[in-house]
């Protein structure tokens, strides 16, 4: 008996190790059951941690079971989570997709069965089974990060822009570069900034709204795939190809923070690249040192506490049998997703304190220990 009993109890271990791969496997409370599963892309990026955090402390409040699982950058994890999640009889599932289109047989996995499927952050593209989108307004994060290069740009003409952007698998990615070119593109076409590192974008230069195909073929060649050591490495390539004329003092469009430090560091390695304006975004720990110390020149603040608890309140609304709130629509290839908006902020080091300090989103303390 004794020793069925623990047979028994090294099956139970052995099943939830294998059923929490790739996950926290965080209960915010017992119960019969799980009530919302929330999927994030990866642990390995601060980004999703701080979602964690907000989704963990608003759930537990709301009195709701639930688990947050990351998927660690594969999609096959991520269907496997979202089953898991099924199997545990999730009413609703908050899912920040690995890759947008990929994705999709997972959720049409939940639609099935009768669950309620909202997207977080990032759009799942070309299916039906997406009943909602929690987002912050990308395209608005692209404006001000080309905005932030155009008002902080060097005197004169010929200015080396080098561009760099998100992964061609992430729909935001496209939002963040379409934002970012609108406001830009008018710079390059006069002349003021000249395009360092991609020959699709220089074809495209004197063109303002891209189509589809033309963003795909500067991502092409600018992507980072949200990598680091890709942004570290990319950046080399092109610094190495570049000769002098290309570098002094030059403008970055760098897609978020973590690629921003790696590419920062890469430009701030070579001799003949005198000063660097670079672009970033999340507000990461990190970055705020990074801001700080003058080697990264701003990001864009995205409070995660605020799309969290949005979803959070369209779950509750499901749980209660009515329609959440929305205020705009996202059109995902086959259907126009009902979709709740949320601003962003700029952040430099002359309002970091105010912004991310003194709103309680981060402490001091916080901060200096990410240096
Ligand atoms: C998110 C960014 C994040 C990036 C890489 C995007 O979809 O909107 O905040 O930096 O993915 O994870």
């Amino acid at each position: 008996m004794k020793k069925f009993g623990s047979i028994l109890l090294s099956l139970v271990l052995a099943v939830s190790v294998l059923a929490g791969c790739g996950s926290t496997g965080q209960k915010a409370s017992s119960g019969s059951g799980t009530q919302v599963g929330i999927v994030l892309p990866t642990k390995d990026e601060p980004r999703w941690l701080q979602d964690q955090k907000q989704f963990e402390t608003l759930l537990t409040e709301a009195g709701f079971t639930s688990e947050v699982l990351f998927s660690q950058g594969s999609s096959a994890t991520e269907k496997t989570n979202v089953e898991s999640l099924i199997t545990s009889g999730i009413k609703v599932l908050v899912i920040c997709a690995q890759d947008a289109s990929a994705a999709g047989a997972a959720v049409e996995a939940a639609k099935d069965a009768g669950v309620t499927v909202i997207c977080y952050d990032r759009l799942i593209t070309g299916t039906d089974a997406v009943d909602y989108y929690v987002t912050f307004d990308s395209v608005a994060v692209g404006v001000a990060q080309g905005q932030y290069l155009i008002d902080n740009k060097p005197e004169g003409s010929g200015i080396p822009l080098y561009l760099y952007a998100g992964a061609a698998t992430d729909n935001n990615a496209f939002l963040f570069f379409e934002g970012a070119w609108s406001v830009l593109q008018p710079y390059i076409a006069d002349g003021t900034f000249v395009i360092a590192n991609s020959s699709e974008a220089v074809a495209l230069q004197d063109k303002n709204e891209l189509t589809y195909d033309e963003k795909s073929k500067i991502l092409g060649q600018v992507t980072t795939d949200w990598d680091f050591n890709t942004a570290k490495s990319k950046a080399e390539a092109h610094l190495t190809a570049n000769d002098a004329s290309m570098k002094g003092d030059v403008l970055i469009l760098a897609p978020n923070d973590g690629t921003s430090r790696a590419i920062a560091d890469a430009f701030a390695a070579d001799a003949d690249v005198s000063s660097y304006v670079i672009t970033g975004q999340d507000a990461e720990l990190a970055s705020i040192n990074y801001i700080q110390a003058g080697k990264q020149s701003m990001t864009v603040f995205k409070n995660t506490s605020t799309l969290a608890a949005d979803s959070v309140a369209m779950a509750k609304s499901v749980l209660n049998g009515e329609t959440p709130k929305t205020d705009t629509t996202y059109n995902n290839g086959n259907v126009d997703v009902p979709s709740k908006q949320t601003d962003v902020t700029v952040v430099t080091a002359d309002n970091y304190k105010s912004v991310l300090v003194d709103s309680g989103y981060y402490t001091q303390a916080d901060i200096d220990s990410a240096q």
